[in-house]
């Protein structure tokens, strides 16, 4: 069955499948505007969401399908009345025929798999892994640069949280001669987890203490938001924002991405510039999603 659970579960093969069916869908919309007539997505979000809930419900829609969906399950489903998440996906699967999850539980997905018969796609796991967004990301940066093989990648922001930098890492680290660097407040930095999963890709992670320790001509600047409902207390904001001045020191070729939201890290004097290239990237998340439903819906 073709679940989406993890990062883990990609191949440099399999996402060049993806991506390819991906390219066709951008390229050739109509032809897929019927492939899922008559099936029904659930979509049940335990968290708050726009982009990544709306582009799911639209890609299903594009495609021809139907979408059930709760869009604050924590308080409107019986999540609230105390129903496990199992016993969640097994009463869904009666009515529909794919069920895209998010939950703040980092391990959800296990969970999930043990009763599913239909498809399950993890739209955000907690402070774990949220697949989907790192493929649309590297969808994104291959779409810009054509491979991710000799990338070099500067991640910043709440690298301790941000499930989207750990499914990225996971991803990026599939490629050849990848570089990665880290800029981010001590008190975020990268779990040793990743740190020794890179190690193991022969990968060495580059920890920067400021902007100037990342290499001017690095290909993607990806920042992203404090995410402060993950811990408890106040750890100030964020240090280290792109804004003009700081995207100006970089090449021509290197290019900001951003899951979004954002807050304060990534100043709006740079949307205009060609390089700032997260709206674009949200709207990639429109095809790769609409690409992982033919691939769960269509055999
Ligand atoms: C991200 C998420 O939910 O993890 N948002 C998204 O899906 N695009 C990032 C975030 O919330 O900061």
């Amino acid at each position: 069955m073709n679940h989406v659970l993890t990062a883990k579960q990609y191949t440099k093969e399999t996402l060049e499948e993806l991506f390819t069916l991906t390219d066709d869908i951008k390229n050739n919309p109509q032809k897929y505007a019927k492939t899922l007539d008559g099936k029904i997505v659930a979509v049940m979000f335990y968290e708050p969401s726009t982009r990544t809930r709306l582009s799911f419900e639209t890609a299903a829609l594009r495609l021809g399908g139907q979408v059930i969906s709760t869009e604050n399950a924590s308080a409107n489903s019986s999540g609230k009345k105390g129903e496990t998440l199992e016993d969640t996906v097994k009463v869904l699967q009666g009515y529909a025929d794919a069920i895209v999850i998010r939950h703040s539980s980092d391990t959800w997905p296990q969970d999930a798999i043990k009763v599913a018969q239909v498809p399950i796609l993890n739209a955000g796991a907690g402070k774990g892994e949220h697949p989907t967004q790192a493929l649309l990301d590297v969808y994104t940066i291959r779409e810009h640069r054509k491979t991710l093989d000799g990338v070099k990648v500067a991640i910043l922001g709440d690298l301790l949280n941000g499930r989207t930098i750990h499914s990225l890492l996971r991803l990026v680290s599939l490629y050849n001669n990848v570089e990665v660097y880290g800029l981010s407040k001590e008190c975020f930095a990268l779990p040793q987890e990743y740190i020794d999963m890179l190690n193991a890709r022969e990968i060495e992670y580059k920890k920067c203490n400021n902007f100037d320790d990342i290499p001017k001509d690095v290909d993607i600047l990806y920042h992203t938001r404090i995410q402060s409902e993950r811990f408890e207390g106040d750890f100030g904001k964020e240090e280290y924002i792109i804004n003009k001045e700081v995207l100006n020191k970089f090449s021509e070729n290197t290019i900001v991405l951003h899951p979004l939201p954002r807050n304060e890290e990534i100043a709006t004097d740079i949307d205009d510039d060609p390089r700032a290239m997260y709206f674009k990237q949200a709207h990639n998340g429109l095809y790769v999603r609409m690409a992982l439903f033919v691939q769960a819906l269509s055999k």
